[in-house]
């Protein structure tokens, strides 16, 4: 089974560092992976013999392989928007089942490509990894989707099956970057609370930095911790401060953080590790930092109108839909992250969640407590 590229991709990728060519470098464990390995079966793949994939990272949606013929990049694989298409068209028997998944992909290919390309024309390509989204075909068995999203996949044949698939090439990241790099991972402030301490800073939190105007009080960094729960936040903040050339590059991604906001309605994906990472240049000593991961994957739940929406029909006593209740959920942790962070620069610019042309919503009406029960229980299913 050759790994099949139905679209040949061509990646203009920059010049890594010479002593990365060679070997291929394990990207990854600074966190353990799942209870499976998301390793493709090597007993029985083409594939496997002739590109020896390694599984290299995961996250909540992708799964990232290396290859040592291409030792500057790594493939990542969608297993989240996977099994949908696996469920819809198990194996296509007919050339017109062939051509309707096709094109659904070819839609899939182009959302990714347009989305990719939204972020380099605010942040610039010097801050995004060289890139393509292509298709290709990958070996799929039960197992492996079983492996990987803990699902079974019912319309499967029990052999393997070579599913066209859209994958990313993207530019590997640099060990270095991984191992020393300061992520600016969110988290998800509703998951963590358990004392009544942190419950009151949720509240408090919330109140200050889902608002769009400054506060005149000083930035404080314990109220933040205790509040979104993210220790890599304070981490970023701790250093940057003792760092001033780490404090502008911040400053640089949380203005076109929120001008990505203002001009697409969308909001970025912060709450996963290294979707975002700061860095200092091994050569030149230099600060700066890469969107890795940093495209919400869902563009209807990373909308922040919906999120807008949502609130004020939580304040209303609605119930939420399932886009509703997913947007306010992510847009909360996006939009207290990013002014929390702007508060501890000292910046006065902040990410409107609040308002609109429909819209104003009075966050003191709000029982915070109430909200993130409901959204945790919503979210989880409970
Ligand atoms: N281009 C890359 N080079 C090296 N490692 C990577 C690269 N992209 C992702 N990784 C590793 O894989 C992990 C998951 O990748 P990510 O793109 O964030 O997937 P997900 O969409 O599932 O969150 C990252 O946290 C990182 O450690
Ligand atoms: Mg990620």
């Amino acid at each position: 089974m050759s790994l099949e590229v139905l679209d040949r991709p061509k990646i203009v990728t920059p010049k890594l560092p010479e002593e990365e060519s060679g070997e291929v470098t394990t990207v990854l464990p600074k966190q353990s992976l799942p209870r499976a390995e998301f390793a493709l079966d090597p007993n029985d793949h083409r594939l496997y013999e002739r590109y020896q994939p390694k599984l290299a990272g995961h996250g909540g949606e992708q799964a990232v392989y290396v290859v040592p013929q291409f030792p500057h990049q790594v493939i990542k694989v969608n297993f989240r928007l996977l099994k949908p298409l696996l469920d819809q068209y198990p194996v296509p028997e007919t050339p017109a089942q062939e051509k309707a998944l096709l094109q659904k992909l070819g839609g899939e290919v182009l959302g990714q490509q347009a989305a990719y390309e939204r972020l380099v024309s605010i942040f610039g390509r010097e801050h995004l990894l060289a890139e393509r989204v292509t298709k290709m075909r990958l070996p799929v068995t039960q197992a492996l989707v079983e492996d990987v999203l803990g699902e079974s996949a019912p319309n499967l044949p029990d052999s393997v099956v070579n599913f066209p698939f859209v994958v990313r090439i993207q530019e590997l990241v640099p060990q270095y970057i991984l191992d020393t790099g300061l992520d600016m991972r969110s988290g998800y402030a509703e998951n963590h609370i358990d004392d009544p301490l942190e419950k009151e800073s949720y509240a408090r939190g919330s109140v200050r930095w889902l608002s769009d105007e400054p506060d005149d009080t000083p930035f404080d960094p314990e109220l933040f911790l205790e509040c979104q729960g993210s220790t890599a936040l304070a981490d970023l903040i701790n250093v940057a401060k003792t760092e001033p050339a780490l404090k502008l590059v911040i400053v640089d991604f949380l203005e076109k953080a929120m001008e990505y906001t203002r001009v697409t309605g969308q909001i970025l994906d912060l709450a996963g590790e290294n979707n975002v990472v700061f860095f200092q240049d091994e050569h030149t000593q230099e600060w700066d930092y890469r969107l890795i991961d940093a495209s919400f994957p869902d563009r209807t739940k990373g909308q922040i109108g919906i999120a807008t929406g949502a609130l004020e029909n939580y304040i209303d006593r609605e119930n939420l839909t399932e886009i509703e209740y997913m947007a306010l959920y992510n847009a909360l942790n996006y939009t207290r992250t990013v002014n929390g962070l702007a508060d501890a620069m000292g910046m006065s610019e902040r990410i409107n969640l609040l308002h609109n042309k429909h819209i104003s919503i009075d966050l003191s009406v709000i029982d915070w407590d109430e909200l993130r029960q409901y959204l945790v229980t919503q979210v989880r299913g409970e």
